[in-house]
């Protein structure tokens, strides 16, 4: 049930749900799906993000990067979803990212951020949420969406902090739309030794560092055809598209 105070965009969200609680909760604006009861965070950094302390500290670096370097954080083009269409980005912090995949689809279509973390959910309801862009609280392992519900799924930066990042890409594959487009992206640092030396303080602080065929083994793995890699700076990119 929603009332005078909920977005207006949840009467869109709450449908596609695989099971819509009976009285949603929401919170500071988002649909919050986890309750008070969230699982320990899964290392230094990611206990940092979900401070606000932290998501306030991403919020200005993230902003900071994306202004100085945005090649970097370019969506691959192959991967632009059309207009009307719904897109799921995981992980999706401060919602910035979200807002823009809103306005690519346009007012009909659906742009709906997912997170685990509350302080930039909420930094991302109070300044993202529109009639199209809405924010929901749920892990990424666990998509509480039904199998093909989205043209297109992304997760910017997230991946590598997150434990079983296998299940979260089967779990992204499964909510795509036959033809629909999945878009990670992961920090990666260059060279076999710099990147054998960054894995072993990874593990460590709870961060996973990707070779650079890891992520693109899974999704053939889940099923995804047409994997497309490549590497930006630091990060790196990986889009696959599911079969028709
Ligand atoms: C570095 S931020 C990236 C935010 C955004 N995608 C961007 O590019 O600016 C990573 C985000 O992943 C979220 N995250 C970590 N574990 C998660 C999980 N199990 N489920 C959903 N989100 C998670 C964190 O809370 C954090 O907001």
């Amino acid at each position: 049930m929603t009332d005078q105070s909920t977005p207006q965009v949840f009467t869109r969200v709450l449908p596609l749900l695989k099971s819509a609680p009976e009285e949603p909760v929401f919170e500071s604006g988002y649909l919050d799906l986890l309750g008070g009861h969230p699982e320990e965070p899964s290392g230094p950094i990611q206990s940092f993000w979900e401070s606000g302390l932290g998501s306030g500290f991403y919020d200005h670096v993230q902003s900071f990067a994306r202004r100085v370097s945005p090649a970097f954080y370019r969506l691959p083009a192959r991967t632009h979803p059309p207009l009307g269409g719904r897109v799921l980005d995981i992980g999706c912090g401060p919602g910035n990212v979200t807002a823009a995949l809103g306005r690519q689809v346009g007012s009909t279509g659906l742009a709906i951020g997912l997170d685990v973390s509350r302080p930039m959910l909420t930094r991302a309801a109070r300044t993202e949420t529109s009639d199209n862009v809405g924010f929901i609280r749920a892990d990424a392992r666990d998509l509480p969406f039904p199998d093909g519900t989205f043209d297109l799924v992304t997760s910017l930066a997230a991946l590598q902090l997150i434990p079983s990042p296998d299940d979260v890409l089967a779990a992204a594959c499964r909510v795509l739309a036959p033809g629909g487009w999945l878009a990670v992206m992961v920090p990666t640092p260059r060279g076999g030794l710099m990147h054998q030396a960054v894995r072993l303080v990874g593990d460590r602080a709870g961060l996973t560092f990707f070779g650079p065929d890891e992520v693109a083994e899974q999704l053939y793995a889940s099923g995804m055809r047409t994997v497309h890699t490549h590497r930006a700076g630091p990060v790196l990119w990986i889009s696959a598209q599911r079969s028709s």
